[in-house]
């Protein structure tokens, strides 16, 4: 492609209003994240009717910011990508109803961008050189799959969660560990002081040849030691819970990404979403992609979450495949990957 494509991207799937100015799909000229973190952790989670009303009061502010700190104006705009699910409906609508009064009011095209594609096109934009195909993890609040990349915007859905997602296990037993919302970078940062082989929680494999994961059975192992410890007036070394339990965790999800890669041949496994910021999920992947010589990539912390330029980058690629939706466009809250 010879001229240069500006994509203006907008992320409101749930707490985080973003806004970002991409070239190419792989540079990002502004990542403007407004995060409402702060305002949904006195509630322990995400209230979704906040949500909404945090995203109607910043969009706007966010979308300027976003222009602002990447030098152009709305003119300068070749291309509108939004998240069309998966989210809260009306936290979506927010992004989209204003995706689709820029992409009008500019006649550009429009790209509906799925959250997930978005989470695995944060590491285009990190690792200039990486190009499908190949195995990926992808660990987020709401999702845990396993998928052979094939193309830019192709996927095979080898494995998921058929309970609860790796990141939603993280955040339930932060919860009954009495730990701040969201519990996932909190575990993990008492996981380094804590002993991970101090609790024997149980690693759940499922069936021999599933790619699938459960996470359930293993929050309630929690759940019942801590009920269990309180009852016989026991001390709970809350370092230690922490570090077992998200143990347990990363060993199931590092031996199943290691055994996709090996069974397709692929030399690369990519990590997406928000759990791919976890120390020890990077750690034992790199150690075990040494030993099996495969190539472990992840996106910087501020691309692992929640974040508008992965659904630029994601918008670029279905627009170079022809993938453009038109301004019926509607939010789709529990999209899968496909
Ligand atoms: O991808 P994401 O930002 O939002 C969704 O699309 O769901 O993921 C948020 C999830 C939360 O469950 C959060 O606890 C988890 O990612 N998370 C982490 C870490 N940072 C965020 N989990 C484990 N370790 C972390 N460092
Ligand atoms: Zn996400």
């Amino acid at each position: 492609m010879d001229k240069d494509i500006i994509t203006l991207a907008i992320e409101t799937s749930c707490d985080e209003t973003s806004c970002a100015v991409l070239r190419n799909g792989r540079e990002v000229l502004s990542n403007i994240i407004s995060s409402q973190i702060d305002i949904h952790r006195k509630f322990g989670g995400v209230v979704p009717e906040v949500a909404s009303r945090k995203h109607i009061e910043n969009i706007n502010l966010i979308i300027q910011e976003a222009l602002d700190e990447a030098n152009i104006t709305f003119n300068d705009i070749d291309l509108v990508g939004v998240t069309r699910g998966p989210g809260l409906v009306g936290a979506l609508l927010v992004g989209i109803s204003s995706a689709k009064a820029i992409a009008y009011a500019l006649d550009k095209p429009l790209v509906g961008v799925n959250h997930i594609e978005g989470h695995i096109c944060a590491n285009y934009i990190e690792h200039k050189d990486l190009e499908p195909p190949f195995t990926c993890l992808v660990v987020s609040g709401g999702h845990t799959y396993l998928v052979y990349v094939k193309d830019y915007t192709e996927f095979e859905m080898v494995g998921r969660t058929r309970d609860d997602a790796a990141g939603e296990a993280f955040d339930k037993v932060a919860r009954a560990l009495g730990l701040a919302y969201p519990g996932g970078p909190v575990i993990d940062k008492l996981s380094k002081e804590g002993n991970p082989d101090a609790i024997p929680f149980p690693r759940v494999y499922l069936e021999n040849d599933s790619y699938d994961f459960s996470f359930s059975g293993l929050k309630t192992a929690v759940l019942n030691y801590l009920n269990q410890a309180k009852q016989k007036g026991e001390e709970i070394v809350v370092k230690d819970v922490a570090a077992s339990f998200q143990q347990a965790v990363i060993d199931v999800l590092v031996d199943k990404s290691i055994k996709l890669a090996k069974e397709r041949k692929t030399d690369k496994i990519v990590i997406a979403g928000g759990v791919a910021a976890n120390q020890g999920l990077r750690e034992l992947m790199e150690k075990r992609g040494k030993e099996e010589n495969i190539k472990i990539l992840y996106p910087s912390i501020k691309l692992c979450t929640d974040n508008a330029a992965m659904i630029g980058s994601a918008a670029y690629f279905n627009y170079i495949k022809k993938n453009v939706s038109d301004l019926y466009l509607n939010v789709v809250p529990n999209l899968e990957l496909i």
